[in-house]
Order: structure tokens, then sequence, then C-alpha cells
């Protein structure tokens, strides 16, 4: 496994030239950027080798990052507490609104449902990205370091093309960094990821077309009036700050997670906790990737139906780039809705290695399950995150699971993201004239219809 410290000969490199904490290094050729001003005036394009991946490696001791995991005394909850491993040189520059402050529930009702029902044995934990201050996704952490980066550079202007919630994180935390974003979202994005994004006074501009077309208007913008856009799913930006997710697991959880869920669109997730594994696995934290285990809404799962083809084909050789492209995808889950799945070689590779599957979730039921959660657990999980967790049960009924499993669900949103989502959930509303009209209501009669409903789950 390629290891992502830094060698020796970088060291000195550093110590002579006097850059700052940090490099990005092309994940292809190697090639080195001192800064992310080096970077973005290269066009986030290795000049070398022409592709546009780069990792952050860091000068400081990767011990200190074990004491950070484990420090005692914490006194910052945030993303930020993990600054020396955070591509940003200054703290002054540092836009931050609580993000990663956030909890990790240990779930026994799906404990013991998994051993009732399937007589597995697992911990199942979730990660309430929910509960993010500034949008209530887990695309909060990435935004927040985006912002700081780009006021580091003095840059006043950015881009982002986005299915969502990306565009919603940004546009908060770039406001608060006063730099004007322009939003590009497909058609049809929620409204209100319009309105997360206008609000704060960011521009919005939504695209007659689906998330691949906004990416290519977003792209042509940027061009046209030399703006600077962001760099997708395996944007450092976005990754270097989402994988600090995996240092708050080995900090908060018990045991390090075997097997993670999380509903999937481009995969910057999975990304983010294979750099973070590589990082920790060389301080001898933790030996083995969780399988990710992730999951699309059905009518939009290219990067499944690509994943059961190369399952079927053995893995035949050429098959990370065998994928299908979806225009105009027609998903209940908008926010999902990544049509061309681009990333598809990198998610692709991920889970084999991981020894994990790509699933898809029925999205039909997913006020089921947005309604058991907030009847057993009182969170109000968003449709995204009903997304994994329908796939969590998914999962569990196409035997993904072992016991001894410690199984983290990430999730991914809170229901403030889809007021429209929200109202569907209703069902215990009834409409009345008189007081004869009314039953004596028992809420403990709900548990087995809600439950019923998951049973019957196609
Ligand atoms: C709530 C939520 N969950 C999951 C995802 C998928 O993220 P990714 O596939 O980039 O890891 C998104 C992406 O927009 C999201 O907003
Ligand atoms: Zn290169």
């Amino acid at each position: 496994m390629q290891s992502v410290h830094m060698p020796i000969a970088l060291y000195i490199f550093r110590f002579m030239s006097n850059t700052n904490k940090f490099l990005l290094k092309c994940t292809h050729c190697k090639h080195v950027f001192n800064s992310f001003t080096e970077w973005f005036e290269a066009n986030q394009k290795c000049p070398q080798c022409g592709k546009n991946r780069v990792e952050a490696h860091y000068f400081t001791d990767y011990s200190k990052l074990k004491e950070l995991i484990y420090s005692k005394n914490r006194t910052n909850l945030t993303i930020w507490h993990y600054f020396d491993f955070l591509p940003l040189s200054r703290s002054e520059n540092i836009i931050s609104s609580n993000e990663g402050n956030i909890g990790i529930n240990h779930w026994e009702f799906l404990d013991e449902y998994a051993k009732k029902t399937y007589g597995i044995d697992c911990k199942v934990y979730v990660y309430r990205n929910d509960e993010n201050y500034a949008t209530h996704t887990f695309k909060d952490a990435g935004a927040s370091l985006a912002a700081s980066v780009l006021k580091e550079c003095g840059i006043d202007k950015y881009i982002v093309a986005s299915t969502g919630n990306v565009a919603n994180a940004f546009a908060y935390y770039l406001a608060k960094a006063d730099i004007s974003l322009s939003a590009f979202i497909p058609i049809d994005a929620l409204k209100m990821n319009g309105a997360g994004v206008s609000y704060y006074g960011q521009r919005v501009f939504r695209v007659n077309g689906d998330y691949a077309k906004a990416k290519g208007i977003a792209a042509e913008f940027a061009k046209k009036n030399n703006i600077l856009m962001t760099g997708g799913n395996t944007d450092p930006l976005r990754i270097e700050a989402k994988r600090t997710m995996v240092f708050e697991w080995l900090s908060k959880l018990p045991e390090f997670p075997t097997a993670y869920v999380q509903a999937l669109s481009g995969g910057t997730g999975p990304i983010a906790i294979d750099k973070a594994f590589r990082e920790i696995e060389d301080l001898g934290l933790t030996k083995q990737l969780p399988r990710f285990l992730i999951v699309q809404p059905h009518r939009c799962a290219p990067m499944t139906e690509a994943w059961e083809r190369a399952k079927k084909s053995g893995f035949a050789r050429g098959w990370e780039n065998d994928y299908p492209v979806y225009n105009n995808p027609y998903t209940s889950v908008p926010t999902l809705a990544t049509g061309n799945p681009a990333t598809y070689p990198i998610i692709g590779n991920l889970v084999k290695k991981s020894g994990g599957e790509i699933t898809s979730f029925n999205e039909y039921h997913s006020t089921d399950i947005v309604r058991l959660i907030a009847y057993e657990t009182q969170v109000r999980i968003g449709p995204a995150s009903a997304i994994a967790l329908g796939g969590f049960f998914d999962s569990l009924k196409k035997g993904h699971f072992r016991n001894g499993d410690v199984v983290l669900v990430n999730i991914g949103e809170g229901i403030d993201r889809a007021p429209e989502f929200f109202e569907q959930l209703i069902y215990t509303e009834r409409n009345i004239d008189k007081v004869e009209d009314c039953d004596v209501f028992n809420r403990s009669q709900l548990r087995d219809e809600l439950w019923q409903k998951i049973a019957e789950m196609d």
C-alpha cells in the first residue's frame, strides 16, 4: 500500500526551500506543488502528466497525529483540532462553524435486529453529520477547509457545480469568508438547495439539465471568466477535511469500524477514508480498511450497475472503465443524481480493495426508513441518509455483514435539507370534525407496523 508519510528527502527539501507545512503531490507522477497557489496556477492539473489528482503530505511528525487523536484535554472539538494535518498554513485564516463536532451513536436496536432476524452479531454505530451546525450535512467539513484555504490564497471568487449539498455548504462558508460563490445546480436539485445558496447572498445558476450539464457549463464559465472552480470529488480541499472523520472514529469509538455504509454519489467519502487509512495504518493505529458498503438510489445507480457487471465478468481486464452513463437521471433523491460516474475507476478499485460492495436501495421505501428511525431514535434523517440506512437493511438481507462486524453508517444529512420530503412523512394525522372521530392513541401499536414495512422491503 502506498505510504503517505513524508520521505526524508522531502523534509530536507522543505527545510532548504522554506516552504510551509505541507505539499501537494500528483498521485500519478509524484510531481510536487509547494502550495495551493501553485496548484491553482497550474489550473488544478499536473503540468508533468496532465492528471488532476493530488494528495496532501505534511511535514509535521506524524506521531503528533496520534497524540491529537487520543488527546484527553481537547479544547477544539471541530475538524480544526487536526490543524497540523490540514493543508492551511496560518490558523488566523480558519473559517469555522463547529463542523465535525458531531456525535457517534450506538444504535443498539439495530444490533438486536441483526441478531434476531439474521443471527448476525454486530454493533451498529451512526456518524451524525446531520448535527453539523452550518448546513446539517457532511459537506460542511470540506467547505470549511475550502473557505479557509481560498482566504489564505487571497481568492475572492469561486465556482462549484453541485447536486445540492456542496453548493449549500460552500455558500455558507464562503459567505463567512466574504468570497463570492457562483453555484451551478441541476434543474431537479431540491428547491431548498437553491434557497440555501441564495439566502447567503451567493449566486445560484439553476441549469436546465442534469448534473453533468451543470458541471459542463460551470467549467466553461470558469474558463471564460478566469475564476477558480472546485476540483470535484478528488479535490484535496474536500478530501483532506473529510478524512478527519476517520481520526474522529479512532478518537470516539471503542473499536475501529470493519464496515462503512454510505449513500454514494461521486464517492468523496470513500476516497477520503482511504487517504486517512493509509496515514493511520503507517502509525499502526489500524490494520484493515473498513469494507465499503456504498449505496445508490435505485433510479440513479450507474456505479451499482457497473459493479454488478464487473463481478459477473470476474473483474476482467479493463473492468474499471466499463460503466454506464445515464443522461438526465430521474431520482427522488436528486442530491445523489450523479449519472456520469467518472470516479468509478477510483471507487470501484477502493471497494474491491476493501472487500466491499456497491449496492442500490429501492428509493420508494425511503419514507418507511425515515419514519422508523424517527420513531426509534428521534433522529431526523434526510433522504440521502435514508438511502444509506436502507442500504444497511438491504446489506443485512444480502449477507454482506459478518459476526463481529463494527458497522458505521454515515448519516449524511438531516431532514431540513428536504422540506418536500419531510411533508411526505406524515402518517399519523387524521382529519376530524367531532370528538367521536377520535380514537385513543397508543404509540406502541405503530412499532410493529413500521418494522413490518422493513421486513417487506424488496
Ligand atoms: C447527504 C449526502 N450523503 C452522501 C453523499 C454522497 O457523497 P459522496 O458520494 O461524494 O461520498 C452526498 C453528496 O452530495 C450527500 O449530500
Ligand atoms: Zn503528474
